[in-house]
């Protein structure tokens, strides 16, 4: 075995570290081959060791005949006074080998810090077990292992005895991350954070940073120990408008990388409390198929689990469906292993019945409550050891042993002097760990003397146990202590009276808020928390609105939803004044997006909270609340297809801006109401909000604080452009397109940088112009995909099967769009779907596809119908034409053209309504072609030439360079 592990059987210990033998402390002398057959039998007790396993186990690399393992085991049976004929130790198997057969225990360094041993014993199989994932793992298989069964029961233990079997040296790596109970205020990702920590706090940390902020940047921004907060600056703007997915990807990559030139064992412990992103998390682990050396193991208790009907029940039970993961449940120690247990502790070869007994029953086999109900027969001296046997004393226990754990902790807890009982009482309204610092104020009393106390507790593993110590933001530095085990910890917050934890969670709040100072969003949920317990409910709803904000910037929108549903149910009780109708409206502003993201921003729910919230910014008339309520409202209601509503909304934040004097938010609101007219097909009233926007921004200060959009000033020149083109002025058009494209390079946040790129594709593909659409929507892609803006990607998808049809590559080009078009409707927007299958329905009609096109354009018209959306009518009516000529000619059918020539004509007429001369354009061209191929050359040329003759300008698009042909045709 590796590691520093040491197998006791009375009265001798192996020292597997310094591969040496002991008898009661004294060291036996034995052969370094003799050594590794014992150590061999040894781990596998009571069971047939063949010749072959022992040969293999001390001469890995030789071939050796048996008579020198015969030597080997004599000289053993020698060193512990063992006779072949009545073996106390080593059994001889007939020819096929041998069996160790005394009680075996495994003593353990067990906590950090401590320098007692426990004595583990049972959980044979299970160690094996571990021993098996591992290899798989050593073999590039990932493995997940759910370790699972009531408190006490030895889950933690057992995983310390696996890690410390570990040869932790450059080749495993182990961390672990504990959940913590969090009572409905989530703080998202935990346990992982944690781990994270551990992980660039080891020896050759400042790699796994670097590491981190190449992968991982919107994690190492979380990392508040680790990063100044210039870099912090720097990585939230880089990581804004991430999503969920694209988090986890980063994390995963990380964990990959790692596990790829080590095996990487993280551990997380007490997953009935988890959050649910780590879940999430936890299952995008499991899923992923790549080859990686990662180990996860997680522990829980599974009543709990079952009890609160957590979502990790179902995702534990689908992926052990799917063999993704392995369920490791440890049952109750079977009376034997008390005894072993006793053998081991008291170090005697045997043990009474009657003491076994007792202790197995009172404890039934729960081994932490075995522990302590032998300590607790020990401090009442009711057990002796005589000669060769601990057994129970004759004055039996007076005292009778308490029947429960609980019962149990509390007699060792009224056993403590006041002093200490006050500390850990304290103690334990911070939390399952605390800073001694903390405590030492809330206590008043000195600090080394709080520590002293501390380490005493946790020196006598009495309810303590030292953690390390931390930075505090303060510049201090605390050690942490935390409880022995959190059954300790609850038990001993039960204890303290209700009005005194008020009191203390109080003045825990307030410390916090002290030391924190700026940077309370670290803290937040723990402060809500604190508050919440405190019964401050209005300082608890100002962290749960801080919570749900820091949620919504680790898209972790879950935790999101969590803290911002309890701080408006907290603000249901009270009456409403003003403050907190202002609370009420934050909440809400930070529950839109997060409803938005995880039930899409078509949902109702979305509407409703953006309605609310509306209605309070009007009441309270707080500018900067009332232009992000707007905004949420206007999306809802873009998204949706409400198009006259969000333009009404534009417009109203147009007259608030203006009010307030205030050009960025003007702007921003002249941009929205561009957009909205654009989508109405009213393309010459959005080209005088664009024109104004533009303006706006053109006087911006270099302190520019956009609403939304990082910078919106390129989104506008690009709508913009598209705008200038439709209207028939392609050479304005390309200005805008140049400026806009000059800005990509200097906008600071990816997020604007994707916007813009994908919607100067759009622009091309407006003008069709399949090649310049291609190159750059590649980038948008690439871009999109690496910071996880899932929307963009999916429109830059669309944007590239369209142009990779047109270039030639017919069926790859269709699958993209097909696809992407279904993520599309799954979004729920519905403002670009008509565009999208007017895309779809192009392509068809390039791949000859007459009947397909034709159904998804007769589905795009009738959303133009129900929803107003007419960007794209008039496109849409010509394509139908085309698409019913296309039809026709496939079936021969040289007659009933007038379907055709009636959705041309319709086209052409939608398009004048519109003043949408480009699109007018490409209707006529198309009609006069028709006329034209029937011999019409008269009347095709005169209708094609009122068209052109609008253009003075850009007359190489295509749209134009077709009109010109055929006009010359036609001539
Ligand atoms: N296999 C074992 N042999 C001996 N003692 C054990 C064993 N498992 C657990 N214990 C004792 O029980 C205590 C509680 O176990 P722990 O692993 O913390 O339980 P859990 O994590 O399941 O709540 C440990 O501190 C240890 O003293
Ligand atoms: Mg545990």
């Amino acid at each position: 075995m590796n590691g520093d592990s040491q197998f006791f059987f009375s009265p001798f210990t192996l020292d597997c570290a310094n591969r040496s033998l002991f008898r009661a402390g004294e060291k036996v002398f034995l052969r370094s081959k003799s050594f590794s057959v014992l150590d061999y039998l040894v781990e596998h007790p009571h069971r047939l060791v063949t010749k072959e396993e022992l040969k293999q186990a001390a001469w890995p690399r030789a071939k050796v005949v048996d008579a020198a393992l015969r030597v080997s085991i004599q000289e053993i049976r020698r060193a512990l006074g063992d006779r072949a004929e009545h073996p106390q130790f080593i059994e001889t198997i007939g020819k096929s080998g041998y069996r160790f057969v005394a009680p075996v225990s495994l003593r353990v360094a067990h906590k950090q810090g401590s320098e007692l041993t426990n004595f583990f014993v049972g959980r044979r199989a299970e160690l094996q077990q571990l021993r098996e994932h591992l290899k798989l793992v050593e073999n590039g298989r990932r493995q997940l292992v759910f370790i699972t069964g009531e408190p006490g029961i030895g889950k933690t233990t057992l995983i310390d005895v696996f890690a410390n079997s570990l040869d932790q040296t450059d080749n495993v790596i182990v961390a672990r991350g504990q959940s913590i109970e969090q009572y409905g205020t989530a703080e998202a990702y935990l346990p992982v954070l944690d781990i994270l920590e551990q992980l660039c706090r080891r020896a050759n940390g400042e790699l796994t940073i670097a590491m981190l902020r190449d992968l991982a940047p919107s994690w190492l921004l979380n990392l508040a120990a680790f990063t100044s907060s210039e870099e912090r600056e720097r990585l939230s703007r880089r990581c804004l408008g991430m999503s969920a997915e694209r988090r986890l990807h980063e994390i995963t990559t990380f964990f990959e990388l790692m596990a790829k030139n080590c095996t990487l064992v993280l551990i997380l412990e007490d997953l009935h409390w988890v959050d649910p992103s780590t879940i999430a998390l936890i299952s995008f682990l499991a899923r992923r198929r790549q080859a990686a050396r990662l180990l996860v193991i997680g522990t829980y208790r599974s009543g709990e689990v079952e009890r609160f009907n957590s979502p990790l029940k179902a995702i534990a039970s689908d992926l052990t469906l799917h063999h993704l993961s392995a369920q490791l449940p440890l049952k109750l120690l079977s009376q034997s292993a008390v005894e072993e247990y006793l053998i081991s502790r008291f170090a005697q070869p045997a043990v009474s019945r009657s003491l076994a007994s007792t202790v197995y029953s009172r404890s039934e086999g729960n081994p932490l409550f075995m522990v302590n109900v032998t300590d607790c027969l020990v401090s009442h001296q009711a057990i002796v050891q005589d000669k060769e046997t601990v057994k129970l004393a004759d004055n039996d226990i007076q005292e009778p042993v308490p029947t429960s754990l609980r019962d149990l902790i509390n007699r060792q807890f009224e056993a403590l002097p006041p002093e200490d009982q006050e500390l850990v009482e304290t103690a334990s309204v911070i939390g399952m760990t605390f800073p001694v610092l903390l405590l030492a104020r809330l206590l008043d009393r000195e600090r080394e003397g709080v520590e002293r106390r501390c380490r005493e507790l946790s020196e006598r593993e009495q309810f303590l146990q030292y953690r390390g110590s931390r930075k505090r933001p303060s510049g201090n530095t605390s050690s942490l202590y935390g409880f022995t085990h959190a059954l300790y910890h609850s038990v001993i917050y039960e204890r303290a009276g209700e009005s005194k934890r008020r009191r203390l969670h109080q003045a825990i709040g307030n410390v916090l808020e002290r030391v924190f100072q700026e940077a309370t969003e670290q803290v937040a949920a723990e402060l809500a928390l604190h508050f919440e317990r405190a019964g401050d409910y209005q300082q608890a709803i100002k962290y749960l609105t801080r919570a749900a904000q820091k949620a919504i910037q680790q898209a972790a929108y879950q935790e999101a939803i969590q803290s911002a549903t309890k701080g408006l149910e907290f603000l249901k009780w009270h009456c409403g004044n003003r403050q907190q109708k202002q609370q009420e409206l934050e909440l809400l502003l930070a529950l839109g997006p997060a409803v938005a993201s995880t039930k899409g921003y078509a949902a109702a729910e979305v509407g409703d909270i953006y309605n609310r919230a509306d209605l309070l910014s009007q009441e309270l008339a707080d500018e900067s609340l009332r232009v992000l309520a707007n905004y949420g409202n206007y999306r809802f209601h873009l998204m949706t297809g409400q198009l006259r509503r969000a333009l009404n909304i534009g417009k109203q934040m147009i007259v608030s801006a203006r009010c307030t004097g205030d050009s960025n938010s003007l702007a921003d609101a002249y941009t929205l109401a561009g957009v909205s007219l654009l989508h109405l097909g009213e393309f010459s009233a959005a080209q005088e909000q664009f024109d104004h926007a533009i303006t706006a921004y053109g006087i911006r200060n270099e302190t520019f604080v956009p609403v939304k959009h990082p910078d919106v000033l390129a989104y506008s020149l690009t709508y913009s452009a598209i705008n200038w083109w439709i209207t028939g002025y392609p050479a304005v058009a390309a200005e805008k397109e140049a400026q806009a494209l000059l800005l990509t390079r200097e906008l600071p946040h990816p997020f604007s940088t994707v916007i813009t790129l994908i919607m100067l594709a759009t622009y091309h593909q407006c003008r069709r112009e399949p090649t310049r659409t291609l190159e750059l929507c590649e980038i948008g892609i690439q871009h999109a995909a690496k910071h996880g803006f899932s929307s963009w990607l999916t429109t830059g998808m669309i944007l590239k099967g369209w142009a990779l049809t047109n270039l030639g590559q017919q069926s790859e080009g269709i699958a993209l769009l097909r696809e992407n078009l279904k993520t599309w409707r799954k979004i729920g927007c519905k403002t670009e779907t008509a565009r999208f299958m007017f895309l779809l329905a192009h392509a068809y009609l390039l791949a000859n596809r007459a009947k397909a096109g034709l159904l998804v354009v007769e589905e795009a018209l009738s959303l133009v119908a129900e929803t107003g959306n007419r960007y794209y009518e008039s496109e849409l009516t010509r394509l139908r034409g085309e698409l019913l000529l296309q039809e026709k000619s496939n079936l021969h059918k040289r007659t009933a053209f007038a379907d055709a020539e009636f959705c041309l004509v319709s086209a052409i007429e939608i398009a004048r309504k519109q003043k949408a001369k480009s699109f007018e354009v490409r209707a006529t061209t198309s009609l006069a072609r028709l006329w034209y191929e029937r011999g019409n050359k008269k009347k095709a040329r005169e209708l094609l030439a009122t068209s052109y003759e609008h253009f003075t300008q850009a007359f190489d698009t295509p749209a134009l360079k077709d009109a010109r042909e055929l006009l010359d045709a036609a001539e």
